[in-house]
């Protein structure tokens, strides 16, 4: 028996009676969808008869206010997705006529509609045949096919898509969708998978190998840090016309380690001139200081593998004489960070 002959089989012994399940009007699969993307059946489920009953039609949801809708995605977070629900009932009411497209490619045109809920709206209302591609489905094929390519990598996105393509049954494409996700969800867990009682654990190629609890590969992604320099660099015109600035080396471990840099004012957010003109002394100590020019008014993102360095520098006019001055045209001299290099040699002092 095929693949996709067990998991229809398998479907129809073991789905659970849902509220969408019983309807096949794209509106209402198209909110369980989107809704299901954000959070499991079991928390979905209340969210999902709260809309239908406060929003019976698209027509409904489409004249709410945000503030409504928000209201009622309260919980579910990331509230963009509630924002492009909104938008994409207009869309549906004002583009459409209040019919929802009928098929994937038009309905990839709505706000917040991706391959995902495309395919899943387009096969479950219309019996196309594209075959959903959601986290267990990314399971179940990868362990079943002994796939370790990366599920969140730019090939594997588009291998787990053709290959979800070849095994789909396109003559029970609905029900063969809603099983392989179900089967996902109840059988093929991420955590102790029923593989005893598995009606495919006689084929399953990460059964046989050892490889169910490795399966599906995630490539981790770095978690970026957002920091925020201000670099001062502090201007000194002695009587004769020559001028000089202050630069030191970095100590302590961490980027840069031993690079040269102007004195730092690192900050927890954006700062303004309003912010420096107070706060430079806390960097600059004594000196004094009756001007402050912004050099770039828009931070520039220096990107690191980990940090975005949102960089600015600030022009510091400085009154009086002071220790360590280095002269301008030494400034070259040092070994820096390019981010500075790029400055030093754009300011031209
Ligand atoms: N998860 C998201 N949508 C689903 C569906 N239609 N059936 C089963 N599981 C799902």
């Amino acid at each position: 028996m095929s693949f996709s002959s067990k998991i229809l089989d398998w479907y129809h012994e073991n789905k659970r009676s849902l509220p969408w399940r019983k309807s096949t009007d794209p509106y209402k699969i198209w909110l369980s969808e989107i809704i299901l993307q954000q959070t499991r059946v079991a928390q979905g489920t209340p969210y999902y008869l709260s809309f239908v009953e406060n929003f019976p039609t698209v027509y409904d949801l489409a004249s709410a206010n945000e503030e409504q809708v928000l209201k009622l995605w309260q919980g579910l977070g990331y509230y963009s997705r509630a924002r492009n629900l909104h938008a994409a009932a207009k869309m549906v009411v004002e583009q459409y006529n209040g019919k929802f497209p009928d098929n994937y490619k038009k309905l990839l045109t709505l706000k917040g509609v991706g391959d995902y809920t495309a395919s899943a709206i387009s096969s479950i209302c219309f019996n196309e045949a594209q075959a959903v591609v959601d986290g267990n489905v990314y399971r179940v094929l990868s362990r079943y096919y002994g796939i370790d390519t990366p599920i969140n990598s730019t090939e594997g996105i588009k291998y787990f898509k053709s290959l979800a393509q070849k095994v789909m049954d396109p003559a029970n494409i609905r029900d063969y969708n809603q099983g392989i996700m179900e089967f996902g969800a109840i059988q093929c867990s991420p955590k102790k998978p029923l593989c005893l009682h598995c009606p495919l654990n006689d084929s399953c190629v990460a059964l046989e190998k050892g490889l169910v609890d490795t399966l599906p590969v995630k490539l981790k992604k770095v978690k970026v840090r957002n920091r925020y320099f201000n670099y001062l660099i502090p201007i000194y015109k002695d009587a004769d016309g020559n001028q000089f600035t202050s630069i030191h080396q970095r100590i302590g471990k961490g980027i840069w380690q031993n690079l040269w840099q102007f004195p730092l004012l690192e900050s927890d957010d954006v700062l303004e001139i309003d912010d420096i003109s107070i706060r430079y002394k806390e960097v600059l100590g004594d000196m004094k200081s009756n001007e402050v020019i912004a050099y770039n008014v828009n931070a520039i993102v220096h990107k690191l593998s980990h940090q975005h360095l949102h960089t600015k520098f600030w022009l510091v006019y400085i009154n009086d004489d002071f220790a360590n001055k280095i002269p301008v045209e030494e400034i070259s001299d040092f070994p820096v960070p390019v981010l500075i290099a790029d400055f030093i040699k754009a300011f031209k002092f």
